[in-house]
């Protein structure tokens, strides 16, 4: 069946916030320094021997239902992969918002904020959909760069936003300080005439 990209309202995250985000893996992206100082950085995937399993709803800020008491979510776009009444896939932009660390208090710059596809239509291409729609909105606002985050623990997602364009722009290995053994990943896009590739 067809799937149809629906943009909904901030206030209304219930249906958003049902879709689940949370994925298993037994690959990482080992993040390896190679030299002392000013080191050179290599990926190596490697296989562990028991899958972890990571569900970023689990931490009471990054679930979409307390988005609206956590943020200012006046400029932000949300928008649901819908197939006939099922919602099986979100994302959300946010973009100039004061307080926001991410977006660096600049007017330029989007970020996806959130990204996810039912485990069960994963791979049918709606995650690109998605975010082409979200790129898209974010030339209108006048963009230069949309960055999204993620780990050295998450490879999908890596291959999804290298697939889509994506130039890693920053790995932190010292970001999460509840979390040392991950490394942060931003990814960012540039939207600059010629730069960003629309199917
Ligand atoms: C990451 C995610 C949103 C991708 O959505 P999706 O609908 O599965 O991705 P698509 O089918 O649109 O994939 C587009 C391209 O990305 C790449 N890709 C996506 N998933 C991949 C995977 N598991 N392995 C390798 N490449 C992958 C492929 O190149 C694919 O194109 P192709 O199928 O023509 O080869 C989805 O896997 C997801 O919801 N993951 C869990 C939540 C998450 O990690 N969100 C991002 C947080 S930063």
């Amino acid at each position: 069946m067809e799937i149809k990209i629906e943009e909904i309202s901030g206030t209304n995250l219930s249906e958003y916030g049902k879709i689940p985000i949370s994925f298993s893996t037994n690959i990482i992206l080992q993040v390896i320094p190679r030299v002392k100082g000013m080191s050179r950085i290599e990926f190596k995937e490697t296989i562990l021997k028991e899958p972890i399993k990571v569900d970023h709803d689990a931490s009471p800020n990054l679930s979409p239902f307390n988005w609206k008491d956590n943020f200012d979510l006046s400029n932000w776009s949300f928008w649901l992969a819908k197939q006939g009444e099922k919602a099986v896939g979100g994302i959300t932009l946010a973009f100039s918002t004061p307080g926001v660390n991410m977006l660096e208090g600049r007017e330029d710059l989007g970020v996806i904020w959130d990204l996810r596809v039912n485990p069960e239509f994963r791979g049918q291409g709606i995650g690109k959909k998605l975010f082409v729609t979200a790129l898209e909105r974010a030339r209108e606002l006048g963009c230069s760069f949309v960055k999204v985050e993620t780990q050295n623990t998450n490879p999908m997602a890596c291959r999804f936003y290298s697939e889509m364009g994506g130039e890693l722009g920053v790995i932190n290995r010292f970001a999460y300080k509840d979390n040392p053994q991950e490394t942060m990943l931003l990814w960012y896009f540039s939207l600059r005439e010629g730069k960003f590739w629309i199917p």
